[in-house]
């Protein structure tokens, strides 16, 4: 199936980008010094890699729970993709990727390819603050580790609800799979020499210890439920 962003969309998605807001936005995209370069290789070879079956779990858990397998998928700082490319493996949903980083998107644009999604799957240059994407356009919304990093996390949560279809859901939020899963990451990490895959980073500064449900209310989001569990913290919306 052909996927196609709504016209309106497209047409934002051009301002977007024109718009001296953004523009300001995009100086704090990440740059690209040769330190970050190699970060974000390591990153993506490891997703694509050792931490795959966490990327796998998270898909499967997100189907079992929403029960949503058409339509459009939208993933929220999906970075190079790796949960909505584990998620199209299992479903016949289409998928736009959203991330304010074009180095990341250039990584969904290469896996799009290798994984023969091109039909199926979109990247979308964009900030979750002011998502570029028509009211009630979208069925199910994904975004994993990308809150802690969001500068206003209730007007993201809010532009998310804003794009959901009535019937739609969303799944947000952070985790490293299910306990047996990081074992078993964290086993072949030992193997390679790497540090384990554990805790919060330094970059995620308090971002992980927000309080998701007063956010929610502050926006008046009222049909969510929390997930606090031993593989990570998310929050289920419908509409
Ligand atoms: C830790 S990475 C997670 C990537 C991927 N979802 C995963 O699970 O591996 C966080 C991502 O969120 C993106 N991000 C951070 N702030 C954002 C914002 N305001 N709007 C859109 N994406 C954002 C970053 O560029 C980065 O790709």
């Amino acid at each position: 199936m052909k996927l196609t962003i709504p016209k309106l969309s497209l047409c934002a998605a051009i301002v977007l980008t024109m718009n001296p807001l953004n523009l300001a936005l995009a100086e704090n995209l990440p740059s690209t010094t040769k330190t970050d370069k190699k970060s974000h290789e390591n990153y993506d070879i490891t997703a694509r890699g050792i931490h795959k079956p966490m990327y796998d779990y998270y898909a499967h858990k997100i189907k079992q729970t929403t029960q949503i397998t058409k339509g459009i998928c939208l993933d929220v700082g999906s970075g190079g993709g790796y949960m909505g490319l584990s998620l199209a493996q299992i479903t016949d949903l289409d998928f736009i990727f959203l991330d304010i980083s074009e180095k990341a998107l250039e990584k969904a644009k290469q896996h799009i390819i290798e994984d023969s999604l091109q039909a199926r799957a979109k990247t979308l240059l964009a900030d979750v603050h002011a998502i570029p994407l028509d009211d009630n356009s979208i069925d199910l919304v994904i975004s994993r580790g990308s809150i802690p990093f969001w500068k206003d996390p209730a007007k993201g949560l809010s532009e998310i609800y804003r794009v959901m279809k009535k019937g739609g859901k969303a799944y947000v939020g952070g985790g490293k799979g299910s306990p047996e899963i990081l074992e078993q990451i964290n086993k072949k990490r030992q193997e390679l020499g790497m540090k384990p895959f554990n805790g919060r980073t330094k970059q995620h500064g308090d971002g992980m210890k927000r309080d998701y449900a007063a956010l929610l209310e502050s926006v008046g989001i009222t049909q969510y439920k929390i997930h606090q569990g031993d593989d990570g913290r998310w929050i289920e919306m419908w509409k």
